[in-house]
């Protein structure tokens, strides 16, 4: 509701309006939650000593981080940060298109693809500006972009940052999205399908099989993002296509370091002309500092891990399959997981704090997850596992969450 003022030009302002910083000001959840002990969200570590933190003293296990081969502590990735440290400085103070390309932002990139067996890899300063880049500059304006509906928040913002127009399949249901492929049909402009490869909630593993089907039937580009398999799945852990054996049907993958590679960043792996366009299109990549050489020199260090050492993947499987049989065998529904995400079925919201409470109290850092990150009623406690937790720290855990669930009779 605005009410019009009379003009004039001594006087401002012309047009009277709402202040748009109302919500802000009116916004007291998140206050209230802190003082009644019940926030779940931004929970500061002290210190970190693999699959234990300290936090307000106390050393907790940790579930829910994106740790998976468990390098974040590893000496060799301290040391490989320090030396680019002394040799490049703290930052680039600039864009990649201007002064801020590095020597070593090409030796990780051509490093990258090679491990890819892709002609070209493009590196970004986070994961989400990956996204953003990727589809804003390749879903053009006549173009049609069909998403998951339970893609990262990073590929919804990616679809609005787009002009193409857009069309939400539900979950891994490829016959609503072959309906929509259908229907376009004859309508000008290009398809491109753009999923996460383990999508990063339910720890579903996307059905690339059917879906490489659809897009060859329907002349489609498909993008995955791998930010979750990277490292994780696949017998070299290079991702959804190795996992199914169809690495030359995914067109593109963007991924993180934020995860495997035990660092920050993001990246596209792909066809040299395609990131040659996003490289000289993207403006969430264009107009942005470049990513400081600490961080690269971490991440280069991680896929020397990656491709020396595959006792690391090998000890997160088995994690994998001690906690998720764990959580299976006491009766709690983990939705299906297939991969280092499990998430446990909790229900209402309220259900879902008190449970992570007295987690929380047990001396267990999870975090739930709750609606609009998840459908409502269905609210979840979020695990995951990563290869720095060792089996006693996975019975601490899988004892907590049974003394929890039976107290609250969820199993
Ligand atoms: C599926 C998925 N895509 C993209 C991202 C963004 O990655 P980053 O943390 O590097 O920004 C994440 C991170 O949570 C993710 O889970």
């Amino acid at each position: 509701m605005s009410e019009v003022m009379p003009s004039g030009s001594d006087r401002a302002p012309v047009v009277k309006a709402q202040d748009a910083f109302t919500k802000a000001f009116q916004f007291r959840r998140a206050d209230e939650a802190v003082s009644m002990g019940m926030h779940p969200y931004f929970k500061a570590i002290a210190s970190q000593h693999g699959g234990t933190v300290t936090v307000a003293g106390r050393e907790m296990v940790i579930t829910g981080a994106n740790d998976y081969l468990g390098l974040t502590q590893d000496p060799r990735l301290k040391e490989a940060a320090r030396r680019a440290l002394d040799d490049f400085g703290t930052s680039c103070t600039g864009s990649r298109f201007l002064t801020g390309t590095l020597t070593l932002h090409e030796e990780l990139e051509r490093r990258l693809a090679h491990f890819f067996q892709r002609e070209a890899v493009l590196t970004f300063s986070a994961g989400f500006l990956g996204c953003l880049s990727v589809v804003s500059a390749l879903a053009g304006r006549h173009d049609i972009l069909y998403y998951d509906r339970e893609n990262h928040a990073s590929l919804y913002d990616a679809a609005r940052l787009s002009y193409a127009t857009l069309r939400k399949y539900e979950h891994g249901d490829l016959a609503d999205l072959e309906r929509m492929l259908e229907a376009d049909a004859g309508k000008p402009g290009g398809r491109i399908i753009v999923t996460d490869g383990v999508f990063s909630m339910s720890g579903h593993i996307a059905d690339l099989p059917g879906i490489v089907k659809l897009k060859k039937r329907y002349g489609a580009r498909l993008i995955v993002d791998d930010a979750h398999a990277s490292g994780v799945l696949g017998k070299h852990g290079r991702g959804t296509g190795e996992h199914f054996g169809l690495e030359g049907e995914v067109d593109v993958i963007v991924g993180t370091f934020s995860k495997s590679f035990a660092s920050v960043g993001g990246f596209m792996a792909g066809d040299r002309a395609v990131v040659n366009y996003v490289k000289h299109h993207a403006r969430p990549f264009i107009f942005t500092a470049a990513l400081p050489a600490m961080q690269m020199a971490a991440a280069l260090e991680a896929l020397n891990i990656i491709e020396s050492e595959p006792e690391h993947l090998d000890k997160l499987w088995r994690n994998v399959k001690h906690l998720r049989d764990g959580m299976n065998a006491l009766g709690f529904d983990t939705l299906g997981s297939q991969t280092p995400i499990v998430p446990v079925l909790i229900g209402p919201d309220e259900l879902a704090m008190a449970f992570w409470k007295s987690l929380w109290e047990l001396g267990i850092f999870t975090t739930p997850a709750l609606p609009p990150g998840v459908a409502p009623g269905r609210s979840i406690i979020r695990t995951s596992v990563n290869a720095n937790h060792e089996p006693e720290h996975l019975d601490r855990l899988l004892h907590a969450f049974a003394e929890v669930g039976r107290r609250f009779g969820v199993i």
